[in-house]
């Protein structure tokens, strides 16, 4: 069975049509920067190797992990914490007050705290006895505003993975 999945089609509106944050900085970054004298970030002018603001697209340290990884720096997001990427991923895909997203109780606490956070409704579906998560229950829980299934594998607090075959029939048949 081909999946119909589209990534672009989840996106909240508001994130795709989004124009990044660009500073000062970046749209002078063709000029001799030797010959700058930054005043414009409440900087302090004193230099001591921490007074700057670091690279906020962390160019450097993704070049070298891409290397390491074998990967493109497009394809790389790196998080103060994983904490920090779910919240992202709750505020590009989630319509507040209005979509939802499944978690398999027990399971890591944080989602639940995000979803109130970005005022996002948390579906719960039980792990069965074995604590797998049980697909037609999932899938029963599901509707069109059903925007993520958390799957934590290996799973907190109860440290087991899930299976591969169950896996691959929630990303079949769970349609966000
Ligand atoms: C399943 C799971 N995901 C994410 C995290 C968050 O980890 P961190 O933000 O330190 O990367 C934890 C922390 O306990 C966790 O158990």
């Amino acid at each position: 069975m081909k999946s119909s999945f589209n990534l672009n089609n989840l996106i909240r509106e508001n994130i795709k049509s989004l124009k990044p944050y660009s500073s000062a900085r970046d749209e002078y970054k063709d000029t001799n920067v030797s010959e700058m004298i930054f005043l414009d970030a409440n900087e302090n002018p004193f230099e001591n190797g921490v007074n700057r603001y670091p690279d906020p697209n962390q160019n450097n340290v993704k070049q070298l992990l891409c290397k390491i990884k074998g990967s493109d720096k497009r394809n790389l997001l790196l998080g103060n914490g994983s904490d920090e990427v779910l919240d992202l991923i709750f505020r590009a895909f989630c319509e507040p007050n209005e979509d939802n997203v499944i978690t398999l109780p027990p399971t890591y606490g944080m989602y639940s705290v995000l979803a109130n956070i970005n005022a996002v409704e948390n579906k719960t579906v039980l792990l069965d006895e074995d604590f797998q998560p049980q697909v037609k229950q999932i899938i029963g829980a599901a509707d069109k505003n059903s925007k993520i299934l958390f799957l934590c594998s290996p799973n907190n607090p109860t440290g087991n993975s899930f299976s591969e075959a169950t896996i691959k029939e929630l990303l079949l048949k769970f349609k966000a």
